[in-house]
C-alpha cells in the first residue's frame, strides 16, 4: 500500500497524541517506515508549526492523524457529579476541582480550519481515529490524493471504513496502548475486546488493507501479525521509551515494570494505560469524552504539583514490558527484522 511512497519497513510508528514529535516521526521516515505526526489535539498553529518541524528533519513522506469523535455533547449536570465524585481526590492535595470543564480540543468533523491547512500541505498519508470524517471532508481529502486510513476495532466499524472508500484499516486490538479507536464508545458491554490477531482474521473479509496495531513489539510479533493477514504493522508502546519520543520520564520509569490497564476513567473514552488512582474510580460515572480528561489534567497537575505522579496519563499496551530504550531507528530495525 506505501511502495509507492517509497517505504521500505513494513513498520509504522503510531501517531501519538502527547508523546510522538517531529524528531521521532523524521527519525522512522529516514530510516525506511512510516513516521505519523498526530494532529488529534492540535489547533491549526500547532499543526502547521509540527508539520514545518517535520519537514525541516525530513525529506521522506509521513503520515498526519486525526481525532474524529462525535463532536462533543455537553451535560453540565453529570460533568459537575463527575467533579464532585473527584473532589476527595483533589482534598489529598488541598486542591480544588476547576469549577466547570471544558472540550480541550475540538474534533475534526467540526475543524474546518485543519481541513483547510491539510489541502493546503497535502499530506500523502491521513488516519482517522475514533470515527470518519464528515462525507465533504473526506471527499476534499480524497482530492488531495492522500492515502486515508481508519481506525476499527470490531466488524461493523471496519464496513464503514470500507463503505466511505478508504484505502485500510488500522486494525487495533484489546492490547493496544493509548485510546480505543472504537466509533461509538456508549456501551461498553457490547464492546467484543477482540486482540489483534483475532480482529485480523475477523477484518480479512472486509477486503481492504490491514495494518495491525496492538502489542507488537518484536519481529516475532510482526511476523505473526502479517501471516495473520496484515500488511504492516503499527507501534506505539515499542517507540515509547525512544530518546526521541516526548515520553515523560516518570512515565519512561514505570513502563516495563507496571501493569496496565484499560479505563474511561481518565478521558471519558476507553483508553490501555499504566496503572493511574483514576481506575480506582467508577468509570460508568465519568463524565463524555474529552470533557473527563480535562478534570484529570487538572488533578494530576495538582498531584504534580506535590510530586505525585500517580493520576499522570500514561498510556502504554500490555506490550510494554518489552519495550527497549533506544534510538527509534534500532526499534523499526528490530520489528522490521
Ligand atoms: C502514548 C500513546 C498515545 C497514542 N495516541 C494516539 C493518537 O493520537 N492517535 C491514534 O490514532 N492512536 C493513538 N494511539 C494508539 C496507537 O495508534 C496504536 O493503536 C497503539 O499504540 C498500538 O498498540 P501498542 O501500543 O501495543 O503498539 C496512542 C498510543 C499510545 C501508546
Amino acid at each position: 500500500m506505501f511502495t509507492k511512497l517509497g517505504i521500505e519497513a513494513p513498520v509504522i510508528q503510531a501517531p501519538m497524541a502527547g508523546v510522538s514529535t517531529a524528531e521521532l516521526t523524521a527519525a522512522i521516515a529516514n530510516a525506511g517506515g512510516l513516521g505519523f505526526v498526530a494532529l488529534g489535539t492540535f489547533s491549526v498553529a500547532d499543526a502547521s508549526a509540527v508539520l514545518d518541524k517535520t519537514h525541516a528533519l525530513t525529506d521522506r513522506p509521513f503520515g498526519v492523524n486525526l481525532f474524529c469523535h462525535e463532536p462533543a455533547r455537553r451535560d453540565f449536570e453529570h460533568e459537575a457529579e463527575w467533579l464532585q465524585l473527584l473532589g476527595p481526590e483533589f482534598d489529598r492535595f488541598s486542591a480544588k476541582p476547576p469549577a466547570e470543564l471544558h472540550e480541550m480540543y475540538p474534533s475534526f468533523r467540526v475543524h474546518d480550519d485543519l481541513l483547510s491547512l491539510l489541502i493546503e500541505r497535502r499530506p500523502p498519508v491521513i488516519s482517522f481515529h475514533f470515527g470518519l470524517p464528515r462525507a465533504d471532508q473526506l471527499q476534499a481529502l480524497k482530492e488531495t490524493g492522500a492515502i486515508l486510513l481508519a481506525t476499527a476495532t470490531n466488524v461493523q466499524d471496519a464496513q464503514r471504513i470500507a463503505q466511505a472508500g478508504l484505502d485500510g484499516i488500522v486494525a487495533q486490538g484489546w492490547q493496544a496502548g493509548g485510546h480505543r479507536g472504537v466509533f461509538d464508545p456508549v456501551d461498553p458491554a457490547r464492546d467484543e475486546q477482540m486482540e489483534t490477531l483475532t480482529l485480523l482474521e475477523k477484518l480479512r473479509e472486509v477486503g481492504l488493507p490491514l495494518i495491525a496495531a496492538g502489542g507488537i513489539m518484536t519481529a516475532g510479533d510482526r511476523r505473526a501479525a502479517m501471516q495473520a493477514g496484515a500488511s504492516a504493522v503499527q507501534c506505539g508502546t515499542a517507540f515509547l521509551l525512544a530518546p526521541e519520543a516526548a515520553t515523560s520520564p516518570d512515565h519512561r520509569a514505570r513502563l516495563t515494570s507496571t501493569k496496565t490497564q484499560m479505563t474511561r476513567a481518565i478521558s471519558g473514552r476507553p483508553a490501555r494505560g499504566l496503572i493511574n488512582r483514576l481506575m480506582q474510580l467508577d468509570e460508568a460515572r465519568a463524565a463524555a469524552y474529552p470533557m473527563a480528561y480535562d478534570a484529570a489534567k487538572a488533578l494530576s497537575a495538582a498531584a504534580m504539583a506535590r510530586g505525585d505522579h500517580s493520576y499522570a496519563a500514561q498510556w502504554a499496551g500490555t506490550g510494554a514490558a518489552h519495550a527497549v530504550a533506544r534510538p527509534a531507528a534500532q526499534t523499526l530495525a528490530a520489528i522490521s527484522g
